[in-house]
């Protein structure tokens, strides 16, 4: 894999083990750059038996002289960035002209939490992970905004935070929280927090493209996944961003002509945190067993994932939207002890047969998933380290899945460890 660039996309509502498979082919990588999201994302690494989950941090940071690029396209919470900096320094992983994060990344404040915690008490509610992303990136579309480059001018950069608080206390009049915050407090504590992190921050749009014309592989590390894009997800039980392909080069300032390959990222089965249609959902004792053998629990907010059988229709739509030319199939291991496996391939809508994902969650809440059943594998994945070692029912599973896709499976990961991984 010299001299490309690749985007890796989750292709599912997040949680596909996208960190994992990022550490892992980091190696062939001499950058690895974040694109979109902020802390909501938790990307999990084991390594040596060790577990560090990265919520802002490109997952390449484990392999030694990678530089890690968090992108113009992300929105960062500075207190979320110095904690996971000290964590990192803490095991003796040094970030100094390895972590370079974009001025032009917007920046999550205190008030972009409160909102967040605020819309998340209606009944309406999104499910978020409240780390104020979404109220981050609507003050960016709204352009009030304010960006790590606003530090340039601490004049105008106090007076917006003033700006935004007066006018989040129109829109809020009630908020107890907002109205305890100061403006000249918050300018004053953010400020602080620059000051440690001051020397990461660069104009990452230049700094991407130099290495790009001096030949390094730069790989673009999604966070989330496909089907909570804000543009082709199912609106409006989404993330703020654009996990799929098209945001990597928005948010990074890498041009679509110098991609070279998307890889996509896909589990065995499908999770789903927070609210939104699901139709494969299963509410019986295999979508429990599922989640205790899966370990199905929210890496950043702990919540407990929702789950069901893997969606093919889903999966198509997101290889079609996000141009993914080959797959890491992750989590199969879970399924190990299952005697019957289901895949679903159509969608019943009013009687009629359909094979597209309708994103509009009033219909996909309507579609009655069709399944095509397999023999589970009853043998454990883990520990084999060749493709054909594995057992017969695991391949045919995965090669009716190519067939379904028109992408090959490229990556099986077989266990939640570094090591386990299978390259076909
Ligand atoms: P937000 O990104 O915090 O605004 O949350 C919007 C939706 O995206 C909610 O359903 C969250 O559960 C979901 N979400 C956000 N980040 C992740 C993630 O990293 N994995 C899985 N779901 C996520």
């Amino acid at each position: 894999m010299k001299n490309k660039n690749y985007i890796l996309v989750g292709l599912q509502w997040g949680d596909e083990g996208k960190g994992k498979i990022v550490d892992m082919l980091s190696r062939n990588f001499d950058v690895v750059a974040r694109y979109q999201g902020g802390a909501n994302a938790g990307h999990t690494i084991i390594i040596d038996g060790k577990k560090t989950v990265l919520h802002l941090i490109p997952s390449g940071i484990f392999t030694e002289n990678i530089i890690c690029i968090i992108g113009n396209g992300t929105v960062i919470d500075p207190d979320a960035l110095i904690n996971e900096i000290e964590l990192l320094e803490k095991d003796g992983i040094k970030l100094e002209n390895r972590l370079f994060i974009s001025k032009d990344a917007h920046i999550i404040l205190p008030y972009h939490k409160i909102i967040d915690a605020i819309n998340e008490s209606k009944s309406d509610k999104i499910g978020t992970t409240k780390k104020g992303i979404g109220p981050s990136y609507y003050d960016k579309y709204a352009r009030r905004g304010i960006k790590f480059s606003d530090f340039e001018n601490r004049t105008v950069l106090k007076e917006k935070i003033s700006k935004n608080l007066d006018y989040l206390l129109g829109i809020f009049p009630d908020s107890d929280e907002l109205k305890s915050l100061d403006a000249q407090k918050l300018y004053e504590e953010l400020s602080a927090n620059y000051a440690g992190v001051e020397k990461y921050f660069v104009q990452t749009q230049y700094m991407i493209n130099k290495l790009v014309s001096e030949g390094k592989n730069v790989l673009l590390e999604g966070a989330q996944g496909a089907l909570l894009d804000v543009d082709f997800g199912t609106y409006p039980y989404i993330t703020s961003s654009n996990p799929t392909s098209g945001g990597a080069c928005t948010g990074t300032g890498i041009p679509p002509t110098k991609i070279n390959g998307v890889i996509g990222i896909v589990k065995a089965y499908t999770t789903r945190v927070g609210e939104g249609p699901f139709p494969t959902e299963l509410f019986d004792e295999t979508g429990k067993k599922i989640a205790e053998i899966g370990v199905e629990f929210g890496a950043t907010t702990g919540r407990p994932r929702r789950c069901g059988w893997l969606d093919l229709v889903a999966l198509k739509y997101a290889v079609v939207i996000n141009g993914v030319t080959e797959l890491a199939l992750t989590k199969s291991d879970v399924l190990d002890s299952f005697e019957e496996i289901k895949l679903c391939t159509h969608y019943e809508l009013n009687g009629e047969i359909i094979d597209t994902f309708p994103s509009n969650p009033f219909v996909l809440d309507y579609v009655n998933p069709v399944y095509k059943s397999f023999k589970g594998w009853m043998t454990e994945l883990k520990g084999k380290t060749a493709y054909n070692d594995l057992s017969e029912n695991f391949r045919g599973y995965v090669e009716f899945i190519e067939n379904y896709i028109g992408v090959p499976v490229k990556y099986v990961s077989t266990g939640p460890a570094r090591s386990d991984i299978i390259i076909k």
